[in-house]
């Protein structure tokens, strides 16, 4: 890599997901230890919308988040995933080839190119954390939402006591291990537990999403809290 996180985080981030897309999906399931098909699959059943809702996947990456709101939903809604990553991109339209409700656009989740209150609901899946601007990115997806709607984050959490320290082994250890397994090169794989430990807990994010100007904000926790859903009423 040659941009360090610490530098300059959105090119670090843009050119590490271009760098990884391909491995993603299979990174993804490894280190969740199988759990992140499961996980996601809740997320989208945690929320309640209305057929044919508009929907907004921000930093779709891969696509399985609105894959999901496709797959396990018969409501027909209509959807858009944004990333800013090309080879992400590419990856979610090969996945999303049969489903005409489904598009993904490239485009920067910090200045969405859509008007005000254009969705029913925004998801956000492990995309807070790689933003330069957490607040920032926010307040975005509340203005592209409409009042009455929702916007949904699915993140890594803080787990506490000893399954924190137990988290914390695996997570500090394996992951960049894992990493340098696959491509000779931990660096990319070293952000992740370390965007984890910077990146606020759940009971911080609730508290972000009520400063900013949500009602009903509620958090659903997975494995122990190590990772955790939040679901804000705009
Ligand atoms: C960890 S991946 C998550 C992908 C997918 N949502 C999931 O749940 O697997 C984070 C994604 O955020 C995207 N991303 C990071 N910063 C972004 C930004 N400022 N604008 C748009 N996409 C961004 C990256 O390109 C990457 O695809």
């Amino acid at each position: 890599m040659k941009t360090d996180y610490k530098d300059n985080k959105k090119e670090f981030v843009y050119q590490m997901f271009n760098k990884i897309a391909a491995d993603y999906d299979l990174v993804n399931q490894v280190i969740s230890l199988g759990s992140n098909k499961r996980i996601k699959e809740q997320v989208v059943k945690n929320v309640i919308l209305e057929p044919c809702s508009n929907i907004l996947d921000v930093c779709s990456g891969t696509g399985d988040l609105a894959m999901n709101l496709v797959k396990y939903s018969d409501k027909n809604y209509k959807i858009i995933g944004i990333d800013f990553c090309e080879n992400m991109i590419k990856l979610a339209e090969e996945k999303a080839k049969e489903f005409d409700n489904l598009k993904f656009i490239q485009g920067d989740a910090l200045n969405m190119p859509f008007e005000d209150k254009t969705f029913d609901a925004c998801f956000i899946g492990y995309g807070l954390r790689n933003l330069e601007d957490l607040r920032k990115g926010i307040l975005e997806m509340k203005r592209v939402t409409k009042k009455g709607g929702y916007v949904i984050s699915l993140d890594m959490g803080k787990p506490k006591g000893f399954i924190n320290t137990l988290f914390r082994l695996y997570f500090d250890n394996f992951v960049p291990l894992f990493g340098k397994i696959l491509h000779g090169n931990s660096v990319p794989y070293r952000y992740f537990p370390d965007s984890s430990k910077t990146f606020p807990s759940q009971e911080e994010l609730v508290e972000i999403f009520k400063e900013l100007g949500f009602s009903e904000v509620k958090n659903y926790n997975y494995v122990f809290g190590a990772i955790a859903q939040q679901i804000a009423k705009v």
